[in-house]
């Protein structure tokens, strides 16, 4: 049954929920057979994958864009800024850095040497007080890593949460006080200690004088980035301001691997060469015997399970394992070490991860964005960060907010 696969794992493939999945069984565009021995409903993987093809390759005309041209110089004050994702995408949407901190002296070093002009405040946020900013900067942003609070059983307060870098993001806003305000984060935010994290947050907010836009969780295919990655984000407005904030409207139109890495549409040419990470020779035979868009399961199930080890009885899709990405789809979310266990991201063609450069472009960084550091810290700052065009797509919302402000004020 190698050919088949079960609901969750055909959902975790094709990134659609397992209610669509079930909806489509239902109107008759996917047929499940019975497994033998469990007797449990599988799909045929090739037919799962046609029928995302489908989907990607549907309504690829584009009626609209979130473009939108400011109306005034905007100024970002950036926070957590990493190696830039979040930042080159609000350049791109016309908006002006006037300063980022970050701790990571690589990704400081990669900040300065593309943009020397850029005021780059390297070092712990604790140690810095940006009252000199107050009243001057119209977005804070931050993608501030998540840490959970501990409770006195109360409404968490900005006091409350002293110690963790999500009260340093509050207590910057609450001295800078910009119109608007937008953390980013991972998905995970949403469950963290049971969903109390993220409710902490929109109390301290709303105790500094922000008023937070129900949360989102936008999925990167739907802003013109060829790689299944999520961000959640987290809009906070001053409570003085009655404009109504919109989150940057998703795309039709899927990018994938080819457009990431040839010359087309997103790029003007093909990837340039650079140096890459090497799959040690045991992994580099195991991937060898996977095909494109495949995965752990169509190893022989012997070397499925020498591969696997204790997650082979554990049960769940776990389709991002020994994973070969085809050129037709996006690539699977990026993550900070392309040789980090369970999460191979194969190249197509060639049985090696993706290079550097290739990384970059899957994160729609520009070719000339160079990244300081060893080739381990390249691929942590480009893993670790926002994907460019998602970034200009929530740029351009936050000028579509000023350009309204600005007009009423
Ligand atoms: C998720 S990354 C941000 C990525 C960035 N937004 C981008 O698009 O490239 C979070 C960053 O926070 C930085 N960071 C962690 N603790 C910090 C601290 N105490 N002060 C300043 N920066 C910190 C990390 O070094 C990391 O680069």
């Amino acid at each position: 049954m190698n050919d088949y696969i079960t609901l969750a794992e055909a959902s975790e493939l094709i990134g659609k929920s397992k209610e669509t999945l079930r909806r489509w069984d239902r109107e008759g565009k996917l047929s499940a057979v019975r497994e033998p021995i469990s007797n449990y409903r599988v799909y045929k993987k090739s037919e799962v994958l046609n029928l995302f093809s489908d989907f990607i390759t549907e309504n690829t005309i584009e009626t609209f864009s979130n473009y939108i041209k400011p109306e005034n110089e905007y100024k970002v004050l950036e926070l957590f800024a990493g190696a830039g994702g979040l930042a080159i995408g609000m350049e791109k949407a016309g908006l002006n850095c006037v300063a980022l901190n970050e701790i990571d002296k690589f990704a400081c070093a990669t900040l300065r040497q593309n943009r020397p002009n850029w005021k780059v405040l390297e070092g712990d946020i604790k140690d810095f007080d940006f009252s000199d900013f107050r009243n001057k900067v119209d977005v804070v942003t931050g993608g501030f890593p998540c840490q959970a609070f501990s409770y006195a059983g109360k409404k968490l307060g900005l006091a409350d949460a002293r110690g963790t870098l999500f009260y340093e993001f509050a207590r910057v806003v609450k001295e800078v006080n910009p119109p608007i305000c937008i953390g980013e984060n991972v998905r995970g935010l949403l469950s963290h200690d049971g969903g109390k994290t993220l409710k902490g947050m929109i109390s301290i907010l709303d105790e500094i004088g922000y008023k937070v836009v129900p949360v989102e969780v936008l999925k990167a295919i739907n802003y013109k980035v060829p790689q299944k990655r999520e961000r959640l984000i987290l809009v906070g407005i001053r409570k003085d301001i009655e404009i109504k904030y919109e989150y940057p409207k998703p795309y039709h139109k899927v990018y994938n691997l080819k457009d990431a890495l040839k010359k087309g549409e997103l790029f003007d040419t093909d990837v340039p060469k650079s140096e890459g990470a090497k799959y040690p020779k045991s992994k580099r035979e195991v991937l060898e015997l996977v095909p494109p868009k495949g995965y752990w399961r169509d190893l022989p199930l012997e070397v499925q399970k020498s591969f696997m080890g204790g997650s082979f009885y554990l049960g769940g899709g776990k389709t991002g394992i020994a994973r070969r990405i085809g050129w037709d789809e996006p690539c699977l979310t990026l993550t900070c070490s392309p040789a980090q266990k369970q999460t191979e991201r194969c190249h197509p063609e060639e049985t090696r991860p993706f290079t550097v450069r290739e990384y970059a472009r899957i994160q729609t960084f520009p070719d000339d964005w160079e990244f300081a550091g060893s080739i381990a810290q390249q691929y942590k700052q480009i893993g670790n960060a926002v994907p460019v065009n998602l970034g200009m797509e929530v740029g351009y919302s936050i000028v579509k907010f000023l350009n309204e402000h600005y007009k009423v004020k």
